[in-house]
């Protein structure tokens, strides 16, 4: 090998790495938790069905926009050209916002491509070419993508506060699902907001904070979560399967939504 580790003016080394350490632990962890989370996601995404039980819908269909949503939890708007499963449309921007994360990609680049598997140890990949060529170098739309998640925030806090109904219809009534969906979108907030570009947003480009004490005040604020970040993205991501599979199980009569009043 000519290049990279193998490259002239690299130290010969014979050994895979000389970590003694299991190295390997975080990586092998990271990819079974990621092959769970996407053979999880991708069935709720073609399953089609048992995502909105009254006052309940899944994150994986909301906003529900095509003609053939389960009655009551749509918007329709396209009904004529997209009947398809409605989590198709919506999934698109979410996973584009988690896939170009730059935590994520820190993740899948060292467990799924081992480029590297982690420090010190060699990526068995002859070239490196960075984020500078296509389709790499569509990481850089993350942080447009960062306006669209807000933006799917919002309509997940929506779908919170209609939680606060019953079966019918009728306003002040609480269940579980009401707080399976209250942690849901705290994390998704906590998470979105934690962004490495929210932290840019809030503070970048900025020469004097004492100039900007309120963009000051949001960007140690938004520090603070960021520092989280890596926790943040888990948690959110294993909580939007778990509410998905809790108003799958009550929408399939297989549970019983706790009804608190
Ligand atoms: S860096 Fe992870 S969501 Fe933006």
């Amino acid at each position: 090998m000519t290049t990279g580790v193998g490259a002239p003016g690299r130290a010969q080394i014979e050994a895979r790495t000389l970590r003694t350490d299991r190295w390997w632990a975080s990586p092998a962890f990271t990819f079974a938790f990621l092959l769970v989370m996407v053979v999880y996601l991708t069935w709720a995404i073609f399953a089609n069905k048992d995502y909105f039980w009254e006052p309940y819908i899944s994150p994986m269909y909301s906003p529900c926009l095509t003609g053939n949503c389960v009655p009551g939890s749509g918007w329709g708007w396209f009904g004529s050209i997209a009947p398809i499963t409605p989590a198709i449309i919506i999934i698109i921007f979410p996973m584009g916002f988690r896939v170009t994360c730059y935590y994520y990609r820190k993740a899948y680049y060292r467990a799924v491509w081992r480029s590297p598997g982690a420090c010190a140890v060699p990526e068995p990949h002859r070239k490196y070419t960075g984020e500078r060529r296509f389709p790499l170098v569509m990481q850089n739309l993350h942080r447009y993508f960062w306006y669209i998640a807000v933006v799917f925030a919002i309509i997940l806090t929506a779908d919170f506060v209609m939680s606060f109904r019953d079966h019918q219809g009728h306003w002040g009534h609480m269940g579980l699902g009401t707080l399976v969906l209250l942690v849901n979108v705290a994390l998704i907030w906590a998470y979105t907001l934690s962004c490495h570009s929210c932290r840019h947003i809030t503070g970048g480009r900025l020469k004097h904070f004492s100039k900007h004490p309120l963009r000051y005040k949001a960007w140690t604020i938004v520090s603070k979560l960021n520092a989280k970040h890596m926790q943040l993205a888990w948690a959110s991501l294993a909580w939007i399967g778990l509410t998905d599979l809790y108003i799958r199980l009550v929408a399939a009569n297989i549970i019983t939504d706790l009804r608190f009043f």
